[in-house]
Parts: C-alpha cells; sequence; structure tokens
C-alpha cells in the first residue's frame, strides 16, 4: 500500500471504528475529441488521467450506508437506508456514491450495506469529470464487495444512470466508460451506440509532445441550464429529421438540413455531425501518423463548439487562441463546456511559452489565474488495496 492509501485506510478506522475491506480508485478524463456526441449515439475519444478518486469501503450487516470525504473530516457522514433511497432522495455530493448503490439495486443487484470513505485528486469544476470518478471508484468497490460480477460496459451504465436519475444531470456514457476502460499509453474510441470500445494508442511521450491542460477555473453545471438545453435541441433535430439519433446524419445529409431545421437548431446539428466525422477522423491519424497531427480536428472541434454549439465562454476561447498562438499545435475547450478547462497539444519544449502566453493574457483580460498542468493517458478503475 502507498503511503496515501496508507493515510485513507487510517482516516477510514479512525472515522467508522473498523478497518476497510480494501480501496477502490477511479480516474478523472480528458477528453481528446467527440464533444457532446455521446448522448447523440456518437463517437468519442477520451482518456483516463493519473488524477483519481479513491474509496476505502467496508461491508455492514445491515442495510444502512454511512458515507464520508477527507473533504469534510469535522462533518458527520452522511447515513442512509438502502431501502429508503429513490430517485433524486439524496442532495448534495452523497447524492453520487449513493445514486450508484441505488442504480445497482434498480438494474436488479443485491447490494449489502456499507461504509465508505472518499478521498480524491481530481479536481472538482475543472470539466475533468470528479463525478464519474466518484461514481466508478463506488461502483467497482460495491462491484466487488456485492460479488456481482458485473461487466465494465454495464458498471459505465450503471454510473450514468446515477448521474442521471439521483444527481439529475442529463449527461451521456462517455465519462464513466473513460474512467472504467481507460489504460495507460492509450484513448478509448467508443461508440455510444453500440458500446463497443477500442484501445487507441496515444504515446505523447515518444512523439515528445505534452497535452496541456488550461483550467479556466470557471465553473459550470450539468444539472442545470445549457447541457440541458444543447441536449434537447439535439433531439429536436433528430426527430425534425426524422432519425432515432443525430448519430444517423453524415455530413452529406447537412444540405436537407438546412432546408428542414431552424437557423439554430440546424448549427447545433451541423456540430454533432462534423464532430462525429472528426473523431473518426482522429482515430484514423493517430494510427496511422501519431498524435502531432491532431491539431488541425482540435481546433476545427473548438470553432465548431464555440460558433455552432455555443458552448465555450470568454476565458476558454482565450485559452485556446493564445496557446495556438504561442505555438501549441492544436487546442479546444473539453468536456461540457460553459467553463471547465481547455485542452492544448505543444512540443514539450514550447510547453513553457504557452503556460506563460496563457497566464498573461489572462491576466490582461481580468480573468481569474487559470491552473495549467500536463495530463497522460493512465490506467481505468481498479482495486489498489
Ligand atoms: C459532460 C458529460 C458527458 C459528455 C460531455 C460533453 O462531461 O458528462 O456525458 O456529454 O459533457 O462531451
Amino acid at each position: 500500500m502507498n503511503s496515501t492509501a496508507q493515510d485513507l485506510a487510517t482516516a477510514f478506522t479512525d472515522r467508522f471504528g473498523t478497518e476497510p475491506d480494501g480501496l477502490w480508485s477511479a480516474p478523472g478524463r480528458v477528453n481528446v475529441i467527440g464533444e457532446h456526441t455521446d448522448y447523440n449515439d456518437g463517437f468519442v475519444l477520451p482518456f483516463a488521467i493519473r488524477h483519481s478518486t479513491t474509496v476505502a469501503a467496508a461491508v455492514r450487516s445491515d442495510r444502512l450506508v454511512r458515507v464520508a470525504s477527507t473533504f469534510a473530516p469535522d462533518e458527520d457522514a452522511v447515513v442512509a437506508d438502502l431501502d429508503e433511497l429513490s430517485e433524486g432522495s439524496v442532495e448534495g455530493w452523497a447524492a453520487y456514491p449513493l445514486g450508484v448503490l441505488w442504480a445497482l439495486e434498480q438494474s436488479g443487484y443485491r447490494c449489502p450495506g456499507m461504509d465508505l470513505l472518499v478521498d480524491s485528486s481530481v479536481p472538482v469544476g475543472a470539466g475533468l469529470s470528479s463525478s464519474a470518478a466518484l461514481e466508478c471508484s463506488v461502483a467497482v468497490a460495491a462491484n466487488e464487495l456485492a460479488q456481482a460480477d458485473i461487466s465494465r460496459r454495464e458498471l459505465a451504465v450503471i454510473g450514468q444512470l446515477a448521474e442521471n436519475r439521483m444527481v439529475g444531470a442529463p449527461t451521456g456514457i462517455m465519462d464513466q466508460s473513460a474512467s472504467l476502460l481507460g489504460e495507460a499509453g492509450h484513448a478509448v474510441f467508443l461508440d455510444c451506440r453500440s458500446g463497443a470500445s477500442r484501445l487507441v494508442p496515444l504515446d505523447l511521450e515518444g512523439a515528445g509532445l505534452e497535452l496541456m491542460v488550461i483550467d479556466t477555473r470557471v465553473s459550470h453545471s450539468h444539472a442545470t441550464g445549457g447541457y440541458a438545453a444543447r441536449r434537447r435541441s439535439c433531439e429536436l433535430g433528430a426527430e425534425m429529421m426524422g432519425v432515432a439519433a443525430l448519430r444517423d446524419l453524415s455530413v452529406k445529409d447537412l444540405a436537407e438540413a438546412a432546408g428542414v431545421l431552424d437557423e439554430e437548431t440546424f448549427r447545433r446539428v451541423r456540430h454533432i455531425v462534423t464532430e462525429n466525422a472528426r473523431v473518426e477522423d482522429a482515430v484514423e491519424v493517430l494510427t496511422r501518423k501519431g498524435p502531432a497531427e491532431l491539431g488541425p480536428l482540435l481546433v476545427a472541434s473548438h470553432a465548431s463548439m464555440r460558433d455552432d454549439f455555443e458552448i465555450s465562454c470568454a476565458e476558454l476561447d482565450t485559452a485556446v487562441d493564445t496557446a495556438l498562438e504561442a505555438g501549441a499545435l492544436g487546442a479546444r475547450m473539453t468536456g461540457g463546456g460553459f467553463g471547465g478547462s481547455a485542452i492544448a497539444l505543444a512540443r514539450v519544449g514550447d510547453v513553457p511559452a504557452i503556460r506563460s502566453a496563457v497566464e498573461t493574457a489572462f491576466s490582461a483580460a481580468g480573468f481569474r489565474s487559470p491552473v495549467i498542468f500536463s495530463v497522460l493517458p493512465g490506467a481505468g478503475a481498479a482495486r489498489i488495496a
């Protein structure tokens, strides 16, 4: 057990008076490309990062769940009875872990009561899926403690169910899939309709590259506002075009769509259709040429999100534009939008200049200082002790 894991096990015993049965970790994610395509049955290409959430857990002999976190060591644990949980019945951060246990039972599995202590290194609100990391750490822990033997693909669906129905955020399947299916040195190419996934090599270090994350520190919530509105526009667009999901349209259908849809819905649809094509192109580029050639696809993706899908903001645009001017090969916002982080793909030697240019631009614009760091594709969720 490494020292962080040992500290968490000790904190668990201090808090609950017993030793944990085990510790399970699940990572956050960065999405290389494919934004808002997941709930349109489309394609995504995320990878698991090394920032992760760890849960220490022990089974109880009753149906109670007690959940606490290392962020609020002085707060009482949230206590719930598994037989009394219902959709939307839990508020605050405990809705994620309790939602997963509720979703497991909704999916036909019997879950024992348990004590849970959560610790996380995934920054909250940065668009790196701290919520999926939390859901998936609890999902893999509960899967083992309940001896349920659930596949990773189904665990992702259970995490999504928790987020949709307990938290109330109408999000897709991408984040949980990245957290559960990721592997070091690879991105996960996922077909969100069939659930089929394939690992695509993403050797940034070997190519002399870094993927920088620029956290704008503009916070966002997918339970309210813009995210849900975009999802509704996509559903309307699909209905008006007579298809089950926007996945069923291709770039050559856009001319017809322009005649059928109102101007705004058309732009929303055009983003999804072109973004799906960019994901497929990105997989092709990575396979045949390597990550250094991804730049133009990232840039086109950002323009589409800024102009057609309208989910960027001044801070994200400044991060992307400045990174490109300072020598990044490509850059785009990542995640649901309206804040959170941008990514910039850069040669290792250009990283310091890009960092300082972005910091200077943020300060000149009067924005909060961004938090900038680099990420590599890491392993998916696993038991660590
Ligand atoms: C959030 C959601 C995902 C996905 C992205 C946008 O991260 O949780 O399901 O829709 O936004 O690509």
